[in-house]
């Protein structure tokens, strides 16, 4: 039997913001279609660096990236997007001066037909929104801006999706409905690679999870090994503190 094939896979990735010194180092990273990857580790440890440089946002000193087999290397992140991979980024990630409808039109705007129908069909993911497509972004709700964030990512129908802190700065209740709606897309036949803060919530709903810490992927395994295994648990989830998340988050809201 063949070898199944990644949907993402990055080799020996090692670069940063400067030239000669690296922030990520020799990072292996395998995505498959039919699961939620989460990335978890430390402020500062790199997350969002990689995130970045696995859609082209930050060209890579050594290393490959190549998406469903094809080296993707040097592509710039318009032509990734393009390909089907949809990109989230962990801040400034909506128009606030814009209505729903307006960022959806922008999301979608490589589309050469369907606009109008894929629009509806992405609100009709998220009842919050399709409630109202005249609202204004600024109006939002942190979760519901969250939402709006990763619809406009769908409008171009990606197979992969990669989300910085979907859930940062919500409360519980909107994290776990915001989680759910992941799970409902990722079901829809997106492979998700998210990192997350809210470790313990997140690992529930993925299938694999990586530890980075420093810039190097420290730890691989399962989303339940992760929540149950005790090293992991002492040192990344903060152990007893059932429900409250990542041990070492100081951007949680009060
Ligand atoms: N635009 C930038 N220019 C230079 N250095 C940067 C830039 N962005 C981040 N860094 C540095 O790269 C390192 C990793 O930052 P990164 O944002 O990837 O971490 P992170 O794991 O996403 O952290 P957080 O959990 O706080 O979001 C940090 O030392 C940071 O100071
Ligand atoms: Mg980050």
């Amino acid at each position: 039997m063949s070898e199944r094939q990644p949907l993402f896979r990055v080799e020996a990735f090692s670069g940063g913001y400067v030239d000669g010194i690296d922030i990520i180092h020799d990072v292996e990273l395998d995505l498959y279609r039919d699961e939620i990857l989460t990335i978890i580790g430390p402020n500062g440890a790199g997350k969002s660096t990689l995130l970045k440089a696995i859609v082209g946002a930050l060209p890579f000193e050594r290393g490959r990236r190549s998406f469903q087999g094809t080296d993707v290397s040097g592509w710039s992140t318009p032509r990734m997007i393009e390909a089907g991979i949809g990109y989230v980024p962990q801040v400034d990630n909506v128009f606030t001066s814009m209505s729903i409808r307006e960022n959806l039109e922008m999301g979608g705007y490589m589309r050469q037909e369907g606009l109008r129908e894929r629009i509806a069909e992405v609100l009709a993911m998220f009842p919050d929104l399709e409630s109202r497509p005249g609202e204004r972004a600024s109006r939002l709700s942190g979760g519901q801006r969250q939402m709006l964030a990763m619809a406009r990512a769908l409008m171009l129908d990606p197979v992969m999706l990669c989300l910085d802190e979907p859930t940062a700065a919500l409360s519980p209740a909107a994290r776990g409905e915001l989680l759910g709606r992941i799970y409902g897309i990722h079901m829809s036949g997106v492979g998700i690679l998210m990192v997350e803060q809210n470790a313990t919530e997140a690992l529930v709903w993925s299938d694999r999870a990586v530890v980075m810490v420093d810039g190097e992927k420290v730890l691989e395994d399962s989303g339940l090994e992760m929540l149950t295994s005790s090293a992991v648990g002492q040192a990344f989830l903060g152990q007893g503190e059932e429900g409250e998340g990542f041990a070492l988050d100081e951007g949680s809201p009060p």
